[in-house]
């Protein structure tokens, strides 16, 4: 008990001023219950009452209820008393009312005709409650449920398959409706060349023609942020001499925020907003715009690296093209050296020889049989010649095409080494452009030198197959099996080869193998319908 109510209690057992029960009850509310002379003036004010508008009962008493009321919702309660006094009741209804020091309430007020015997009105009971922490409350979850639609609407953005320098009008607009700034732009700083380039500008009453601009950093106002690495809050930004460059005098900005666009400490720009009248910045809102541009940074910086990373991979891949097309002209040229200048000159040798030993007489015999010899050794050195030189190109690969040239290599492979090689091809007249058709035979060339050099196989099949997308070529042996590790070694300089070759197309390599049980090589490669 309070001691002030104990104090009736006391009051009550002298007998004076009998209290009834309800008074009592009055007395020890929560809520501020405020009672009115059917007239309108108010004639009780419990203590809550005196707590929530820091007026005491003898300063309030006597005057219109009006008194405590906003004054723009005044005129609401005028109407609802009107009401209340043809004997209608109002529960629970939301207004704003406003304390001694003019500081504004939010309430929720129940407000009852109270009736006599004969249902004459005798008095008005309003019973107030202080709902500002709720509403308080309500609104920050509604302001963050704003905020993370906003966030999720920005990465949504950044993740759709547009660029970057596409994306940025549409993040701008979303920052824009997300904290109600009418101008908005993303500059982005490049450190080298000392220049900003503005993305999505938006809003400038006086815009410029594009949406992207780029100036030298110090002619700019997001210099200042960018320098400093600190926010910049101006409400009177054109009246200060500083501040005025080209873009601020465009935007005819009053109030300029800019927040720097951190990468870990690097700054890599700044987001800057702008507003034609002059506003103040409650430091809701400026959290609200650090957190913006906190995330504006991260996504750009995601996306860059991620356009980055797929430029570089095609850079390589065009890189690894070139690199390989100019190995096989030389390859070309080699093997035409080869087999035209040295063939030919084996060739004359022979000839030569054939006609010394026609020269010699019967009785050299010794002479002739060492011609012979000669002659054979010329025949050998002849044909490996012309091995060596189909080696390195194989001149079916050009004239009848990629199933000759693996049809001849499976053929090749089994007289060289003994170990027998089934060879399909489906279709058998298969079409596939040289570029492609050069770098599948040269991952067989490759599956072929590895079967014999590691795979103790006794058996190998190659097949080649078209399909509507595709050309995939299997080379299967039944060997001793590659392990998991090997294949992913990057020490493993063949298996790695064979995976660049199709890269230009976006082609792969699968290899599958058991112990024991052999290795199986997938080539695939993309080609077009
Ligand atoms: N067909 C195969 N059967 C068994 N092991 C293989 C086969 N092909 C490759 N390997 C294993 O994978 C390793 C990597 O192959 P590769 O990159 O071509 O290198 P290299 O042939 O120069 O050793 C080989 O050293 C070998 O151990
Ligand atoms: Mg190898």
């Amino acid at each position: 008990m309070s001691p002030r109510t104990q104090s009736k209690t006391q009051d009550r057992k002298k007998g004076d001023v009998p209290h009834s029960y309800l008074e009592e009850i009055v007395d020890s509310s929560n809520d501020a219950i405020i009672g009115e002379t059917p007239e309108g003036t108010i004639a009780m004010w419990n203590p809550a009452a005196e707590r929530l508008f820091g007026l005491k009962s003898g300063e309030i008493k006597g005057k219109r209820i009006t008194a405590i009321m906003a004054p723009d919702r005044s005129h609401e309660l005028a109407r609802m008393m009107k009401q209340v006094r043809q004997g209608k009741r109002f529960d629970h209804f939301e207004t704003e009312c406003v304390n001694k020091d003019g500081l504004s309430i939010d309430v929720s007020m129940t407000v009852v005709p109270i009736q006599d015997d004969k249902g004459n009105i005798v008095s008005v009971l309003s019973i107030v409650r202080d709902i500002t922490r709720r509403k308080k409350g309500r609104a920050t979850i509604e302001r963050r449920n704003r905020e993370l639609l906003t966030f999720h609407r920005l990465s949504e953005i950044v993740l759709s398959p547009r660029s970057l320098a596409e994306s940025y009008l549409d993040i701008v607009d979303e920052i824009r409706a997300a904290t109600g700034f009418p101008i908005a732009s993303i500059a982005l700083f490049d450190e080298a060349r000392q220049m900003i380039t503005f993305q999505g500008l938006r809003g400038l009453p006086r815009r410029p023609n594009q949406s992207v601009l780029e100036l030298p950093v110090d002619e700019t106002i997001s210099s200042v942020v960018i320098r400093t690495g600190k926010p910049l809050i101006e409400m009177h930004v054109l009246d200060q001499p500083a501040y005025r460059s080209k873009v601020m005098r465009w935007s005819r900005a009053q109030t300029f925020v800019g927040f720097p666009l951190k990468v870990d400490k690097r700054i890599i720009g700044c987001l800057n907003l702008a507003h034609t009248k002059s506003i103040e910045i409650s430091p809701d809102t400026s959290r609200w715009i650090e957190s913006l541009a906190n995330y504006v940074a991260v996504l750009t910086e995601r996306k860059r690296s991620e356009e980055e990373l797929r430029s570089s991979r095609e850079q390589l891949r065009e890189l690894s093209k070139h690199i390989q097309s100019v190995v096989e002209e030389e390859r070309k040229r080699i093997a035409r050296e080869i087999h035209d200048v040295l063939g030919q000159e084996l060739s004359l040798l022979q000839l030569e020889l054939s006609l010394m030993v026609d020269q010699l007489g019967q009785s050299e015999k010794e002479l002739r049989k060492k011609a012979k010899s000669m002659s054979k050794l010329i025949d050998v050195s002849i044909q490996s010649v012309q091995r060596i030189s189909a080696d390195l190109r194989p001149t079916l690969l050009d004239n009848l095409g990629l199933g000759a040239a693996v049809d001849w290599a499976a053929k090749e492979f089994q007289k060289r080494t003994g170990i027998p090689c089934h060879f399909s091809v489906d279709p058998p007249e298969m079409k596939v452009d040289q570029e492609r058709s050069t770098a599948l035979f040269r991952i067989l060339q490759e599956a072929f030198t590895n079967v014999l050099r590691h795979a103790k196989a006794t058996k190998v099949s190659v097949q080649l197959v078209k399909l509507p997308g595709a050309v995939v070529l299997t080379v299967q042996d039944n060997g001793v099996g590659i392990s998991l590790q090997r294949i992913t070694d990057s020490k493993s300089v063949g298996l790695t080869g064979m995976r660049e070759r199709v890269l230009p197309w976006g082609g792969t390599l699968a290899i599958t193998s058991k112990p024991a049980k052999g290795t199986a090589i997938v080539v695939t490669v993309p080609i077009e319908l």
